[in-house]
């Protein structure tokens, strides 16, 4: 998307989650308001209302493993999460959640059903992707993905769902892993993802956002 797109975004998401309307406004920062009326009323506008979002800007949340939900919200709030995107659309929105709040958050996600995302990229490349999340890279040390997220990528435990994911977001923070420590659970998965290649990426990430569909 280009810079006014998200410029447009950013300033229709202000607008529903408070600034110019008191209703919302007082939703946000009202520990009363339900989880669920603030899933449905303002964290639908970027994360679709059953947590799978339309646009590959924002992550689906449907599914999500509610640990690794709550963790990433609290990330954000405390400003521990600081990759530019998370800055940028999660640190304001997190910021009034409360506990009790959040829980029901990432109780409402986990219970949405994923939705299909669309079959990009040539067999070829799905293939590869595939031989990576099931067997890793073996002469650079690289271990499956499959070993902590899950035979089908679900996620399991503290470790997210990264199946169904859009793979424009999984390039994005395999690279802010790989490139920066501007997540701070990410000691793992740098390790991980540092002998990955930009090839490695773009396939095994064609490959999570396809895998309902194989
Ligand atoms: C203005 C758009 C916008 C709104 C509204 C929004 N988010 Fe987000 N959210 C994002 C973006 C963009 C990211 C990805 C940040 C990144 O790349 O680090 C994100 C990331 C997240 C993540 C981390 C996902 C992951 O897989 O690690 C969670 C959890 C989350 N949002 C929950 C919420 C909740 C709950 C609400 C409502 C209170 C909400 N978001 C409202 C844009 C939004
Ligand atoms: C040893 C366990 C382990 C292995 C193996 C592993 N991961 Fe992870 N992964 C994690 C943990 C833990 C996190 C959560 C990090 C955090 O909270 O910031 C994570 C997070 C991620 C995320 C971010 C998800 C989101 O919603 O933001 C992506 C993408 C990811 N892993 C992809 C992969 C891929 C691709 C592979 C295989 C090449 C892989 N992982 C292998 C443990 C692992």
């Amino acid at each position: 998307m280009n810079s006014s797109t998200l410029a447009l975004l950013v300033a229709a998401a202000a607008f529903s989650a408070g600034c110019a309307n008191p209703e919302r406004s007082r939703n946000l920062a009202d520990p009363n308001v339900s989880a669920t009326t603030l899933a449905e009323q303002v964290c639908s506008n970027c994360h679709g209302v059953t947590g799978s979002a339309v646009s590959p800007n924002f992550p689906n949340l449907a599914g999500q493993i509610e640990p690794y939900f709550v963790a990433q919200l609290n990330g954000f709030k405390s400003h521990s999460r600081q990759d530019p995107a998370g800055f940028e659309y999660m640190w304001g929105l997190s910021r009034s959640l409360t506990d009790d709040q959040i829980k029901g958050l990432a109780t409402y996600y986990a219970g949405q059903s994923p939705a299909r995302q669309a079959l990009e990229g040539d067999r070829s490349r799905l293939d590869a992707g595939k031989s990576i999340f099931e067997t890793g890279v073996a002469d650079k040390g690289v271990p499956a993905c499959a070993g902590c997220h899950g035979d089908k990528g679900q996620g399991q435990a503290n470790f997210p769902r990264i199946a169904g994911q859009h793979a424009d977001y999984l390039v994005k923070q395999l690279t802010v892993f790989q490139r920066t420590g501007d997540r701070p659970e990410g000691g793992i998965m740098k390790t991980v993802a540092h002998e990955l290649t930009r090839q490695n990426i773009d396939d095994v990430a064609s490959y999570l956002q396809a895998l309902p569909n194989l």
